[in-house]
Parts: structure tokens; C-alpha cells; sequence
């Protein structure tokens, strides 16, 4: 049989970040010791009292059937109470929040809510691969936004040609930024507001996967700075060390949370309640936070003063457990992270999350990203073989 696979698939290349375990397994079954920074994901478990309560949330659940689409009562009441703690943003938890299996899911078929054929969908580079993914699967093009370091990697929204404007849906905003550590300021987020208004542009502001990772200043939620147009995207992935929960919430303005519930709704069946159960408590609890805050700091700190040992720049970013590390004069991204496949540490090139302009420039073409999840021991590992046998 001829099985013809759609267009989308065959244009669709390998996810970024599957090719980075790929290239980890490899390694390993060469007999390498692997240091892995590729994927973000966090090899620490989640807060202990989240396993403890597991069993009895099943156990409470147990004959309740289907998730609820949009999240339990409770569960959008803790996301509320978050909100309004963390960020002084009152919101309704029956209008204004729904429940998603991570950001992942939510950010790739948000674009449904909005986008029509042809529409376009501006998006960051480097950027989280779903928000162009997400655009051209939903029929939609994507315009891209570069993220520079003579801007602080701010979007230059304002640079975008008005007839570009005349057709987006959609601008995919990233603070704290994945990969480059950057924070928004307030003036940032008021200019955009204002842009995206004038415009008719929603404001999707993917911001709480690491909204609560920062070393400085604690970093402030748009919602802060207005409701109308803007819908943001929290996830307990890298909060909470609970990537494997697939839990998150989408919060803003009631309009586009109720398109996004219809989306939803027609597309998958929720998080398990058990699970939204264990997650209130650990929405509600800070103080593992703090812990990891400061271990990230300190992991920054080792692997920072290693490259600057190396005579690399020191690229110390506000925020997230990214590193956006950039090659030594005259060398690429690709150069770098080549040279420490060699010494059995994995990076990710930066060219390979991020894409040209239209004028052809690629924004992460000199630059890797390191994400610092690798436990303590293995960063002092890193950095022992980034000071005393990196050759680049
Ligand atoms: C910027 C950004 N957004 C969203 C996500 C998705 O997180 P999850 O689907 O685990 O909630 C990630 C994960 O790495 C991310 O880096």
C-alpha cells in the first residue's frame, strides 16, 4: 500500500531536541560518559510531599471517570490564588484560567483559536520550536522576530513592517527567555501592549515555565500591565520538577480563554484529577522554590567562570537555568558545541532552535545553549573538563 503522508509531516524535519537524545544515546553506547545539557528537562524529582499524595489522590479519584477538560474547580481556584500571591493579578477562575497537559500542548494548538489560512503568527528566534509548529500546522505563516543581543534580546516589535501587522493574529513573547536568560522590562511590556493594541494583535505570553527561576529581580507577569488581548501559558514542569505530570494552565483575557477551552475541549480529555490534586499543593508551596533558585545559581556560577577561564565571554543572563553561551570570536555555535561533544558534554548549537530572518540573519548562529539541569556533581565534572581540556 502507498501510504501518502501528509504535507505537514513530510515538510515536518526531526524536533530539535529528539536529535539531541539521539546524539546522547549514540555517545553512550560508545562508551562515552555523557554530560547532558541538551534538553531542558530537570533531573531533580519534584517536591517529595507531591509523591507522598499521590496514591491517596488516586485512591480518592479513582472512580471519577474522565478529567475535566478545563481543570477542576480546585484545581483553577490554587491557579488563581497563584496568580494573585505571586503577582498581585486577580483573575476568575471560572472565565479567566483553564487547565493544560503542560505548555507544550497548549502552545502548539493555540494558534487554532485564531489563526485562518494564511494568517500570520509572529514568532522569536531562538525560540520553543511549538509556536512555529503550532502557526503552520494551524494553516498559518510564520513571521520571525530576531532575538539580538544589542537589544537585550527584547523583540524589536516595533520594527515590523505595518502590512506585516495588517495580517497577524498573533505575537509569541518569551520572558523569561528561553534560551538567552533575558527578563522583560516594565517600559518593554507597556510599549508592547500599546503595539499589539493598535494592531489588533493578541499578546501570547509563554511566560511561566521559568517565570520563577531568576537570580536578580524578581520578574513581573504581563498581566501586571493589563488583561485585554493577552492570554499567558504556566507550566509546573520546571517549577516544580514535574515534567512528567503534564500540568499547566493558560491565564488572561476571558475572550481567548474561552476560545481556547473550545479548542481544548475538541481536542484532548485533560490532566488526570489525581494528578491536578497533587499539583494544588505544590502550586501552593514556595519554599522548595527557594532551593532551587540558589542551586541554580550556584551551577550557573561554575559553568560561567569555567568558559571565562577559556577566555569566553561571560554571557550571565537575569533568569531561567539556560545558558546562552556564545563562541569565542570567529567561531560558530556549531564549532563550540562540536568541540565539547569531544570532551562528552552535550550543548545544544544555537542555530539548531533558532531561524533566519528575512533578511537572512540567524540570531543563534554563535551561540550554544546549555540548559543546567545535569546534578552538581556533574557540573563540577563539566566545568573540570571545560577548564582543562576544552581546545577551541
Ligand atoms: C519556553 C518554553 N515553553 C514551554 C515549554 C513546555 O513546557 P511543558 O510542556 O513541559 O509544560 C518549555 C519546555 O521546555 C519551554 O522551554
Amino acid at each position: 500500500m502507498n501510504i501518502r503522508l501528509s504535507k505537514r509531516i513530510q515538510e515536518t524535519g526531526t524536533y530539535a531536541f529528539a536529535a539531541i537524545d539521539e546524539k546522547v544515546a549514540f555517545l553512550q553506547s560508545q562508551g562515552v560518559e555523557v554530560i547532558d545539557f541538551g534538553v531542558g528537562d530537570p533531573k531533580s524529582p519534584p517536591p517529595s510531599f507531591v509523591i507522598e499524595n499521590l496514591n491517596t489522590a488516586a485512591e480518592k479519584r479513582k472512580a471519577s471517570g474522565y478529567p475535566s477538560y478545563i481543570g477542576s474547580p480546585d484545581f483553577r481556584q490554587a491557579c488563581t490564588d497563584y496568580m494573585q500571591r505571586e503577582f498581585n493579578v486577580t483573575l476568575d477562575p471560572e472565565t479567566e484560567i483553564c487547565s493544560t497537559i503542560g505548555s507544550k500542548e497548549a502552545v502548539f494548538n493555540f494558534p487554532l483559536t485564531l489563526v485562518d489560512q494564511g494568517d500570520i503568527v509572529i514568532c522569536p528566534s531562538p525560540g520553543y520550536p511549538p509556536y512555529r509548529k503550532g502557526t503552520q500546522f494551524a494553516g498559518g505563516q510564520v513571521y520571525t522576530l530576531p532575538l539580538l543581543e544589542e537589544n537585550h534580546y527584547l523583540m524589536d516589535y516595533a520594527s515590523v513592517p505595518q502590512d506585516i501587522c495588517d495580517r497577524a493574529k498573533i505575537i509569541w513573547i518569551n520572558y523569561p527567555n528561553s534560551p538567552t536568560g533575558a527578563v522583560a522590562t516594565d517600559q518593554w511590556y507597556k510599549g508592547l501592549i500599546a503595539w499589539a493594541r493598535k494592531n489588533n494583535i493578541v499578546i501570547a505570553a509563554d511566560e511561566g515555565c521559568y517565570i520563577e527561576i531568576y537570580f536578580d529581580e524578581k520578574p513581573k507577569s504581563i498581566l501586571e500591565f493589563g488583561k485585554e488581548g493577552i492570554i499567558t501559558f504556566y507550566s509546573m514542569s520546571k517549577r516544580n520538577n514535574m515534567t512528567m505530570f503534564r500540568i499547566g494552565f493558560v491565564a488572561g483575557d476571558e475572550k481567548i480563554v474561552s476560545a481556547f477551552k473550545k479548542v481544548k475541549t475538541n481536542i484532548d480529555s485533560g490532566t488526570p484529577t489525581f494528578i491536578q490534586d497533587v499539583s494544588i499543593m505544590a502550586l501552593e508551596d514556595t519554599s522548595h522554590i527557594m532551593q532551587m533558585r540558589n542551586e541554580y545559581a550556584q551551577k550557573r556560577k561554575i559553568l560561567l567562570d569555567a568558559f571565562a577561564s577559556r577566555g569566553l565571554p561571560r554571557c550571565q543572563s537575569a533568569s531561567t537555568f539556560y545558558l546562552w553561551q556564545k563562541a569565542p570570536e570567529g567561531k560558530s555555535g556549531e564549532d563550540l558545541a562540536n568541540t565539547l561533544v569531544d570532551i562528552g558534554i552535550v550543548a545544544i548549537p544555537g542555530a539548531a532552535i533558532s531561524h533566519p530572518t528575512d533578511e537572512g540573519i540567524n540570531p543563534g548562529e554563535q551561540f550554544i545553549r546549555l540548559a543546567l539541569v545535569p546534578t552538581m556533581e556533574e557540573i563540577m565534572e563539566a566545568a573540570d573538563r571545560i577548564v582543562h581540556r576544552l581546545t577551541i
